[in-house]
């Protein structure tokens, strides 16, 4: 234990700290511990926020909200319905608004990629992970590329701003070195680091050692995207930019449509401060959010927080209620993420209840494959109900959403079925193009070669596919 004898003010500061909140396990290796390991150890104690762990763990938490009487009260949220053709007047206006946002450089990207990938079991930060049916290009570069082809489009450089985490930082950071930005100017390209929680004991509430002197810490969730966001500055320079509005998505999505026009157009059009790209759930009880409307505000309700009689529940049409699955794709008003910013309550902790090995008091490593232990997360779309005017945007999941998150052999969302979903959507352009493509041939278009299928006749002379083809610029 750190004593007066250490002749270290921090060490002895630290040590009253984890006393007064019953944490003192932290330092029970302290005197094996090197120089460095104690300043290491002091810096992570130093960092964390005792009083909140405490109250996170036995205070109230929007996890013991009473999820039954709310899903009574949830309808359908506003939305724009793929199948609204009396709306189609409306479409044009809106991707009009789109344009003129984009060529006027009002937009900003927000990628998420702080997460630790556990499912995947890829070493490298999820973004790394080569994708590409046939080019082989990693996700990152898949997003990259989009980027690049809407900077052409409409002659403007979009701000990138990347979040990481403590996980994949160093090595994100490297890899857009090594690889000249994948073509990003330097001031189009901003990396933010996210926070991280200390996760503790399920049962007594200590907080975790994954090592004699160090602490288990977890990124704080994709929700720790809007502290991370204001504390780097990166809001500031978004602002100073003149972006109006951000889209945000996530890492794991090669097939997102980055600020696709039509929900960056009725996002202006309503004046709506947060939309959400939904998908049409096909079964009740598939496993996504819902996206619904509660007291008035626009909220996710989990798919394990939903009860199924509510799930199940179908309007005069016979059509689900509650239909609007969330892809986690948002358009956010950047003077809304500023208020939201100053407000500490709108995006919460919530627990999850996870397996973690940790190092236990007689310094033993006790491997966990049962829920052990809490981890505090944040959720991005808890700012939902605070955002005025919001509305959700249908779209077509074939043609934005296919997500990787398991690893090869897993019944959905792999390798495998993500390279798949490429391949189709490719298809899907060059068929409309009247070009036909052979079956068992895989094709890819990166957008820099034709952002959409119009493009596609004047670059491509031949009208048949017949063997694998990734078109690209010549570079
Ligand atoms: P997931 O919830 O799918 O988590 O993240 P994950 O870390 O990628 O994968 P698993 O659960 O460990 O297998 C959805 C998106 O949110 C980002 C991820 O990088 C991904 O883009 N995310 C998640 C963060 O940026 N930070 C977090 O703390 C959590």
């Amino acid at each position: 234990m750190p004593s007066e004898t250490t002749n270290d003010a921090a060490a002895t500061d630290i040590a009253a700290r984890v006393a007064s909140y019953q944490q003192e396990h932290l330092l029970a290796f302290w005197d094996e511990l090197s120089v460095e390991e104690r300043a290491r150890l002091t810096e992570q104690i130093s960092a964390i926020d005792f009083a909140q762990i405490a109250e996170l763990i036995s205070g109230d938490s929007s996890d013991d909200d009473d999820w039954d009487a709310i899903a009574s009260r949830a309808t359908s949220p506003p939305a724009i319905r793929l199948s609204h053709h009396e709306k189609d007047r409306d479409e044009l206006v809106a991707i009009e608004a789109a344009e003129h946002a984009l060529r006027s450089g009002k937009l900003g990207v927000v990628l998420v990629a702080g997460g630790q990938g556990s499912r995947l079991g890829f070493p490298h930060p999820k973004g790394m992970y080569p994708i590409g049916p046939v080019s082989n290009r990693t996700l990152f570069e898949f997003h990259v590329d989009q980027i690049l082809a809407l900077n052409e489009r409409y002659g403007v450089s979009i701000p990138l701003y990347l979040m990481t985490s403590p996980a994949t930082h160093v090595e994100t950071i490297e890899y857009f070195r090594q690889h000249n930005n994948l073509g990003l100017a330097d001031d189009d390209l901003h990396f933010f680091c996210q926070g991280t929680m200390p996760a503790v004991d399920a049962e007594t509430g200590k907080i975790l050692l994954a090592d004699r002197g160090e602490i288990f810490v977890n990124p704080d969730g994709h929700g720790g995207m809007l502290e991370a966001f204001d504390k780097s500055g990166c809001l500031n320079h978004a602002s100073s930019r003149g972006v109006e509005q951000l889209f945000y998505f996530q890492v794991d999505n090669p097939l997102v449509s980055i600020c696709d026009r039509r929900l960056l157009g009725f996002h202006l059009l309503r004046e709506s401060e947060l939309t959400t790209q939904v998908i049409a759930k096909t079964n009740p009880l598939e496993r996504v959010g819902n996206v619904v409307l509660v007291d008035g505000r626009m909220m996710v309700i989990e798919y394990s927080d939903l009860p199924e009689s509510a799930a199940r529940r179908t309007d005069h049409d016979g059509e689900l209620e509650l239909w609007a699955g969330s892809i986690a794709v948002h358009v956010f008003d950047l003077a809304f993420l500023q208020r939201a910013s100053l407000d500490a309550s709108s995006l919460p902790f919530h627990r999850a209840h996870k397996a973690v090995s940790y190092i236990d008091g007689n310094g033993e490593q006790v491997v966990s494959t049962v829920p052990n232990a809490i981890k505090f997360e944040r959720f991005i779309f808890d700012l939902m109900p605070s955002a005025n005017n919001a509305i959700v945007v249908e779209a077509d999941v074939d043609r934005v959403f296919a997500p990787l998150k398991n690893a090869s052999g897993a019944a959905k969302d792999t390798p495998e079925t993500t390279r798949a979903a490429i391949v189709r959507e490719s298809k899907r352009m060059l068929e409309q193009a009247g070009i036909s493509v052979a079956d068992d041939v895989a094709v890819e278009i990166n957008p820099r070669f034709a952002f959409d299928a119009n493009e596609l006749p004047a670059k491509v002379t031949d009208r048949a596919v017949s063997r694998d083809t990734y078109f690209t610029p010549l570079e």
